[in-house]
């Protein structure tokens, strides 16, 4: 519930939106405050951002100390200090000089409140409205702003962050994921220096192969998983942004977020407004996995399209085939991933293209209609056969884009993005494109190709939708000379347009987010999308350290997780098949691999791991995670649970990260659990020729929590089945 306390602190009062005069504005949530002072002309300031405040807090809260700082500070009249706006009036002038002029509240429709407090520059029409958002239940807050004003010709904007927030002085160490195509959401923390320090993504298209647009700051030194304060920050945004810490002289670290502003300037019309995306924050308590599990929960609430519908089991074409799509091989694709009790089947790249097939990634995207050499039965016969083996069907498409061999090239060469009097660079096999969302054209373009495939198909139930190239030849042939630099921004204002469209038409079609692997995983697609491709790279070992730096902002639910073939084909690496289901198992599990070429034996291996990780699919895609042992610490394994939200139902996973004969590995405790709730222990997917010595005892939570269980260090199988992994995957009932 959001509150403005009217004219002074402790007096409370239900605000409402004739309220001008408010002074202290508290934004609440179940467990946090932030507070501002909103003094009518007067600048917006920060007074607190933490633990929720009683009463009695609020009203001496001054007199502890407050920090004195602007709410969202702009450039003008104290240019040495960063800003989280600076704008160019219509007559030249470089500052800005905001007061407050009225805070007011609203209601949306999905039950969230907005607690707005408009500025107002106090010599120019303009105005620059910061929100707060906070949603029922929910320990996050959005934050963003809005810019509108009434002067005679355009007011540039050179920056314009979604939010800002001093954070405190002293030992804060950030948390923060980078990595690479086939590397992503790797974990970096250290202390913040003085100085700037800065995360950004120029990509244009997808952005989070490299950096990622999520920080967590640990406000006392190294962050713990489940104690210690904590502020978790995710820009929701698909396009360029900008993360930066700013530890200035006064020893503060101010932390902004936004859209990068390099090379968009954005010429803002009189009566047009510019709105930043949201700002997503948390404050915890409970350490890192606090600030995580306060994440994954408004994500699965109120961000993530059906965030609290459990995923089916697929089976993805991809590495089975790559680009031999056949109508035989498709069914024969089918009939496995059933058998193996798997729910869904999806076909890949290499199904369209019809002047231009698309046997390889030179050609054909954009040109969406079914290459009947290859199934001559078309979609309609892939949808039946998947029907007939009582599983669903789905596809892929890669709509953003076209390749200069297409038809869709030939007819509308004018849809791509491209530098005036300049060839363009072309991407992915020496020939794709990004078509310019900017076109309003081209974003009819973008939501026909899943019109056209869902009203022909309404049997489709998946769509994998990918992006596999970033904005290259900055130019826009549809915006004007003196807008080129919108181009960044109008492209995902393009996108966002596009797939509302499509969500309001198909509500119900599961739309994964893939982007040349993880390219998008991002709060500000998610809500059109119900999950995404964590990474091209399927190996096991590699995929723990990825889908543990993905886990600090999203839920397993959102996480693809799929068992490949070994030697896996991105590291070579030879894993067992129970390791890599095991790893598999810990998010939303499929497969990528050709079921063709596993024996009987594998294949009744993974039909048992199916049917047991539908005994547990709902507390792993909806449960509470608890992060156990960090792979990143290097202790040798690697664990993690998750437990339902009524503790009645927990799944623990343990994998050994390294193979070094005698190296002693720490035995784990478990958290999260009731620490007066008894649970049995089963062992799922088992391989042992033995059960576990505690398979099928009773142990209490406290018991669990405080001592763990030890993990032998590899399986007791046959001699020709030994090998260096060692994982495990346990199920905690309540009695
Ligand atoms: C990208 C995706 C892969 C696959 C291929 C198809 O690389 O990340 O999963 O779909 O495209 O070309």
């Amino acid at each position: 519930m959001n509150k403005v306390l009217c004219m002074a602190f402790g007096v409370s009062a239900l605000f409402s939106p004739s309220i001008i005069m408010a002074e202290t504005v508290h934004v609440s949530t179940p467990k946090t405050s932030l507070v501002l002072e909103a003094t009518n002309g007067d600048p917006l300031k920060f007074v607190y951002y933490g633990n929720a405040l009683t009463a009695v807090d609020m009203e001496s809260l001054k007199a502890a100390g407050i920090p004195n700082f602007n709410a969202y500070p702009v450039y003008g009249l104290w240019p040495e200090k960063e800003a989280a706006m600076s704008a160019v009036h219509a007559d030249g002038n470089m500052t800005l000089d905001m007061a407050v002029s009225g805070v007011k509240t609203r209601k949306d429709a999905d039950g969230s409140e907005v607690t707005t407090v408009t500025m107002t520059d106090r010599v120019y029409p303009l105005t620059i409205d910061v929100n707060y958002r906070t949603f029922p239940g929910e320990d996050v807050i959005e934050t963003w702003t809005e810019t509108t004003h009434n002067e005679k010709g355009d007011v540039t904007l050179n920056r314009f962050m979604s939010g800002y927030l001093p954070v405190r002085r002293s030992d804060v160490h950030v948390s923060q994921f980078y990595g690479s195509w086939a590397n992503e959401g790797k974990l970096e923390e250290a202390p913040l220096p003085h100085g700037v320090k800065m995360i950004k993504n120029k990509d244009g298209v997808r952005n989070s192969h490299t950096s990622h647009g999520e920080v967590m700051i640990s406000l006392d030194g190294k962050g713990r998983e489940n104690e210690g304060r904590v502020i978790g920050a995710a820009l929701c945004y698909g396009g360029n942004y900008k993360l930066m810490f700013d530890t200035d002289d006064s020893d503060y670290h101010h932390f902004f977020a936004g859209i990068n502003e390099e090379n968009s300037a954005y010429h803002l019309k009189k009566g047009e407004t510019f709105a930043t995306p949201p700002l997503a924050l948390t404050y915890s308590e409970e350490g890192l996995g606090g600030a995580s599990r306060n994440f994954h929960k408004w994500g699965r609430d109120y961000r993530l399209a059906h965030g609290n519908t459990p995923r089916k089991i697929l089976l993805n074409s991809w590495e089975g085939v790559y680009f031999d799509i056949n109508e035989e091989g498709m069914k024969q694709m089918m009939t496995d991933i059933a058998d193996m009790g798997g729910e869904l089947f999806v076909m890949d790249d290499g199904w369209f293209g019809v002047k231009y097939p698309r046997n390889n990634d030179s050609t054909s995207l954009g040109d969406w209609t079914v290459d009947t050499n290859k199934l001559p039965n078309g979609i309609k016969g892939l949808c039946d056969a998947a029907k007939e083996r009582g599983i669903k069907f789905g596809i892929w498409i890669e709509p953003e884009m076209t390749n200069s061999a297409s038809e869709l090239y030939e007819e509308h060469p004018e849809y791509v993005i491209k530098a005036p009097k300049r060839d363009a660079i072309e991407g992915r096999g020496g020939t794709q494109l990004v078509l310019d969302l900017a076109n309003p054209k081209v974003q009819d373009f973008v939501f026909n190709v899943v019109d056209t495939l869902m009203t022909k198909y309404p049997e489709i139930d998946y769509i994998k939708w990918d992006a596999n190239a970033p904005i290259m030849n900055h130019g826009s042939q549809y915006l004007t000379a003196d807008n080129q630099s919108h181009l960044y921004i109008d492209y995902h204002k393009g996108f966002t347009a596009a797939v509302e469209r499509i969500r309001e038409k198909y509500p119900d079609v599961t739309i994964q987010a893939c982007a040349s692997g993880g390219g998008r995983a991002n709060w500000g697609v998610l809500p059109y999308f119900d999950e995404f491709w964590v990474s091209d790279n399927t190996d096991a070992l590699q995929r723990i350290y990825m889908q543990w730096g993905t886990s600090y902002f999203f839920p397993a639910i959102a996480m693809a997780s799929h068992i490949s073939a070994s030697p896996n084909h991105q590291t070579n690496r030879i894993v067992p098949l129970k390791f890599r289901t095991d790893v598999a198992m810990s998010g939303r599990l499929g497969m990528e691999i050709q079921p063709k070429d596993m024996t009987a034996e594998e294949k009744e291996q993974t039909r048992k791991a199916i049917e047991d990780y539908k005994l547990v699919r709902d507390v792993v895609q909806l449960g509470d995670l608890y992060r156990l042992l960090s792979p990143y610490d290097g202790k040798g394994a690697a664990s993690l649970m998750y437990v339902a939200p009524d503790k009645n139902d927990a799944v623990y996973y343990w994998w050994k990260t390294e193979q070094f004969v005698n190296q002693q590995l720490p035995r784990v405790k478990m958290a999260g659990l009731d620490p007066d709730k008894t649970y049995v222990v089963t062992e799922l997917n088992r391989v042992d020729n033995e059960p576990l010595p505690y398979e099928g005892k009773a142990f209490t939570g406290r018991f669990l929590m405080s001592n763990g269980l030890e993990m032998p260090l590899s399986h007791n199988v046959d001699w020709n089945k030994r090998n260096d992994y060692a994982s495990r995957v346990l199920r905690l009932t309540a009695k």
